[in-house]
């Protein structure tokens, strides 16, 4: 019966991947809901660090069952790729474990190249995209004429339907973009290939799901990117194309919000962003340098180096309401010990108004002149990272992180003060 999502509550890598793995222990079925190879979510835990971009960060549990679900787009190659490594860790990825939703949808080499082109033809005003074809296959999607994980299951139909979408790809990288046509027998042979290992892997998504609610079993949801990223109600255009929100939760693995008994709000206890777009708290100085270099702020994804900033609580007010938390779990406290002042957002001057609320639907125009008023907190010297009750923090780490919650009001149930799975302060009430 119960169902977790975990979700971001700022412009992604949040530490998503960590607090999965963390509550994993005690779900049944673990679910990616959105987004594509586009995503970098880190595992340390067990000896290892995984970086996950498509499997499901319960991965590593041997008893969990893992889903890839409907509401992401999935390009075979990255996964075959992701299972092969998993495979070599000794992690068993094998059908009866991964499972991969027939309605996903399918990244093809041309949504890449699609993507790459519509980033140079953008010119100045790229978004930074990952170049992973996220936004291509999407727009695919939604005009109806993309290609599904569950037509993996007929070779013969798979290879014509994979054909005729080259072909029309190619028609409009030439005649778009000025490329050159991708070879449409390599790419028809490729992802053959690949269906053949990954059909095994194909369910009916919502009813693996529906029939695990209905057993009681503990459904556990997990987001790619963040609120801000989130093609609804993020920095658009400077989004992605998904719904990265506790709603695309329901949307994309078919449950519905009766069933949600806890909505998780990941939320840095700084802020970072990777690619162009607004970004009010951030910081061009030193101490966004050396958040950088102490939080190792470099994409898992792409290795860019991370924009760095002051937490923002504007946004995480923002996120509170649009995804519904019930809970924060604040990620990498550590990385702030050593810095003298602490700085929060607590509200924005907008041509010398106070404004209290996130205004992402004005677009990045509006956030461009959104200018932080800052609250400051003193910050502490010690070493938290070997911490692990509340009470035990540093008085002003334990300031900190009581600000936070009664600026959001939301409880921070959950801080974490390392990578590790066991760098975790739990303050259940
Ligand atoms: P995700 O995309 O939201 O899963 O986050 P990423 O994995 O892209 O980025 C989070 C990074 O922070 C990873 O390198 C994690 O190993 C690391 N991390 C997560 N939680 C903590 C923490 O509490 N302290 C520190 N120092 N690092 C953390
Ligand atoms: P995780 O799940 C951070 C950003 C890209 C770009 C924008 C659009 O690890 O938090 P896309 O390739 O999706 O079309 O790019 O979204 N972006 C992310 N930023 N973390 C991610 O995932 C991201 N996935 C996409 O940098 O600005
Ligand atoms: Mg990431």
């Amino acid at each position: 019966m119960p169902t977790t999502i975990i979700v971001g509550t700022q412009w992604g890598d949040e530490g998503k991947g960590r607090i999965v793995d963390y509550f994993a222990a005690q779900a049944d079925l673990i679910a990616r809901y959105n987004g594509g190879d586009n995503a970098g979510h880190t595992v340390k835990a067990e000896g290892l660090e995984l970086g996950l971009h498509l499997v499901p960060s319960g991965i590593l549990y041997p008893d969990k069952l893992c889903l890839i679900g409907a509401g992401t787009v999935v390009n075979p190659l990255s996964l075959l790729k992701e299972m092969e490594m998993l495979q070599g860790y000794g992690v068993d990825v094998s059908p009866a474990r991964l499972k991969l939703a027939a309605g996903a949808h399918l990244i093809l080499p041309t949504h890449r190249a699609m993507d790459g082109a519509s980033e140079t033809q953008r010119g100045k005003e790229a978004l930074g995209t990952t170049g992973r074809g996220i936004g291509p296959s999407y727009a695919d999607k939604a005009r109806r004429v993309g290609l599904r994980a569950g037509q993996m299951h007929d070779p013969g139909t798979f290879a014509e339907a994979v054909g005729a979408l080259v072909e029309a790809h190619n028609e409009r990288l030439v005649r778009l973009y000025g490329l050159q046509a991708q070879p449409v027998d390599d790419i028809v042979n490729q992802m053959r290939k690949a269906a053949e290992t990954l059909a095994p892997h194909l369910v009916d998504g919502a009813s693996l799901v529906g029939e695990a609610l209905a057993q009681g079993k503990h459904v556990l949801c997990e987001g790619a990117q963040g609120t801000l990223l989130d093609l609804n109600l993020g920095t658009y255009p400077y989004v992605t194309s998904s719904s990265p929100l506790s709603g695309g939760a329901l949307a994309g693995l078919g449950i519905g919000p009766k069933e949600v008994t806890r909505v998780v709000g990941v939320a840095k206890a700084y802020t970072t962003r990777v690619g162009a777009g607004p970004f009010p708290t951030e910081l061009d100085d030193d101490t966004g340098e050396r958040m950088r270099q102490v939080g190792h702020e470099y994409g898992v994804t792409t290795g860019r180096s991370r924009r760095c900033g002051w937490l923002d609580t504007v946004i995480l007010r923002y996120a509170a309401q649009v995804n519904g938390l019930t809970d924060i779990a604040l990620t990498k406290l550590d990385v702030l010990s050593g810095i003298p002042v602490l700085r929060i957002a607590v509200a924005y001057d907008v041509d010398g108004e106070r404004h209290e609320r996130f205004p992402a639907e004005w677009g990045a125009e509006i956030l461009e002149k959104c200018h932080p008023i800052y609250e400051e907190l003193p910050g502490w010297e010690e070493d938290i990272s070997e911490i692990r009750r509340r009470e035990d923090l540093p008085q002003n780490a334990l300031a900190y992180v009581t600000r936070i919650e009664a600026l959001t009001g939301i409880p921070a149930t959950f801080t974490s003060v390392g990578p590790k799975r066991e760098a975790m302060i739990v303050n259940e009430t």
